[in-house]
């Protein structure tokens, strides 16, 4: 497969796969893993760090100009005025893998001038590979990925995050699950935001819904729900959907059906204290 990808894309894989081996070596005694608290529930061991420079030591290696973004260590590292800038998210789902629950990802990213345009979500736990560029469709391994087709709330398997940072609305977070849970079949919630997006794509889920996730949460995932057919946006179905922090995503139908139903709790025209602006 590797011939027909592009070369960013395959410096991505490479990158992602680094990081990989380092996650799966540690993964076999989480005991042992180095865990500090960033603030309350909110973790990061001596493997984010460690992941994080390998993915950017290889980034930086074939592409020394261009920029990075990366969770742990920001724009630290990378250039500083370059069009191209890397997202990273070297594990999502740190919470999980700390449990030892194998559901966590590498999210690596390249933008040109803010926009996506090529993805890798790596899962090393299971050695699955979600990857795009952008006009080139969506992969998993070597498979196309198309989003769901069902079109009735009633069959559709949606994903979600919980808030779980202190100051987070949970009130209204409750009201929309409420929502959602009273029309959905079902509501998952597996801990890596990443993960959710290529679950989309790959029409696992027929549609996801979070709120307060980060640039390196989405970047990857998002490139690969619209690959895969589908759509993505804030709650009133704007694109502006990572400096908002609230996402929704899935399948066209889908997507729009959860606007319509998550609108009342964007904060598009609220001021922080959720009162609403003139
Ligand atoms: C977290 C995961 C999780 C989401 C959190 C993220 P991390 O990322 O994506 O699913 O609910 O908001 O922070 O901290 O494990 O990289
Ligand atoms: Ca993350
Ligand atoms: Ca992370």
């Amino acid at each position: 497969m590797s011939q027909a990808l592009h070369p960013m894309l395959n410096i991505a894989i490479k990158a992602a796969r680094a990081a990989g081996a380092i996650i799966n070596r540690a993964s076999l005694d989480v005991e042992r893993l180095q865990v500090n608290t960033k603030a309350p529930n909110d973790f990061v061991t001596d493997v984010d760090h460690a992941a994080e420079a390998a993915v950017i030591d290889t980034l930086l290696a074939a592409y020394p100009g261009h920029g990075i973004l990366a969770e742990e260590s920001g724009t630290s590292r990378g250039a500083r005025d370059s069009e191209y800038v890397w997202i990273i998210d070297p594990l999502d789902g740190t919470t999980n893998f700390i449990h030892g629950l194998p559901t966590y990802a590498v999210s690596i990213a390249l933008t040109f001038r803010k926009q996506v345009q090529q993805a890798v979500v790596y899962d090393p736990a299971r050695n699955d590979l979600f990857y795009a560029t952008r006009g080139r469709g969506a992969y998993l391994n070597d498979k196309r990925l198309r989003v769901s087709r069902r079109t009735r709330m009633a069959d559709a398997l949606i994903g979600t995050g919980f808030p779980f940072r202190k100051g987070d609305d949970l009130g209204r977070y409750l009201r929309m699950m409420e929502a959602v849970m009273k029309v959905a079949a079902g509501v998952r919630r597996p801990g890596a935001a990443a993960l959710d997006l290529c679950y989309v794509a790959a029409g696992w889920y027929d549609g996801f819904f979070e709120t307060g996730l980060s640039p390196w949460d989405v970047a990857a995932g998002s490139l690969l729900v619209t690959e895969a057919g589908g759509l993505i946006g804030n709650f009133t179905g704007e694109s502006d959907f990572i400096d908002r922090r609230e996402v929704v995503a899935g399948n066209p139908k889908i997507y729009a059906q959860l606007v319509q139903l998550l609108s009342p709790y964007t904060s598009v025209g609220r001021a922080p204290d959720g009162t609403v602006a003139d």
